[in-house]
């Protein structure tokens, strides 16, 4: 008998997303934690990388350095919670790379703190106006 090596499944036969009761909906949640002022760079990677919607919420975070000292009256003291934006944007799957690669173009200065980025897969969205689902919702 012999054995036939396969090849691993490409991420898109696979989706990592499908959960347990879930299904493929070809929708990923890019994650971005950027500095307040870089907002408008963000906004125009997500439209160059074709984003149709966004959720901006106000963060505060720290990375590798933990946070940073500043001095009040003479007495230096830390901060660990950075004040960032949290954004969030629904993409299609095919979409996802492109999105992040725009967002790093565009985001970045070079300097430390320029932010996160992540991608995490979606198992359901529904437009809650029309009940339309995954792909159609965006
Ligand atoms: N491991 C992490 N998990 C969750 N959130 C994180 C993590 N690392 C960073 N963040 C979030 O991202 C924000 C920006 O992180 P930051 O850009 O400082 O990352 P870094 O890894 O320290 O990179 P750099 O060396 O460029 O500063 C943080 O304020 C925090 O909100
Ligand atoms: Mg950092």
């Amino acid at each position: 008998m012999s054995t036939t090596l396969l090849p691993p499944p490409r991420e898109t036969e696979i989706d990592p997303g499908a959960g347990g009761g879930g299904g493929w909906t070809g929708v990923r949640l890019v994650t971005a934690v950027i500095p307040p002022s870089r907002l408008e760079q963000l906004q125009a990677a997500a439209a160059a990388g074709g984003a149709t919607g966004m959720t901006v919420s106000d963060a505060g975070g720290y990375g590798r350095q933990r946070g940073h000292s500043a001095t009040w009256m003479g007495a230096e003291y830390q901060i660990d919670f950075v004040p960032k934006l949290q954004v969030e944007l629904l993409v299609s799957a095919a979409d996802a790379d492109r999105v992040v690669d725009a967002l790093v173009a565009f985001v970045r200065t070079g300097r430390i703190g320029d932010g996160k980025v992540w991608v995490t897969p979606v198992e359901s969205v529904t437009r809650i106006r029309t009940g339309e689902a995954g792909l159609d919702a965006l």
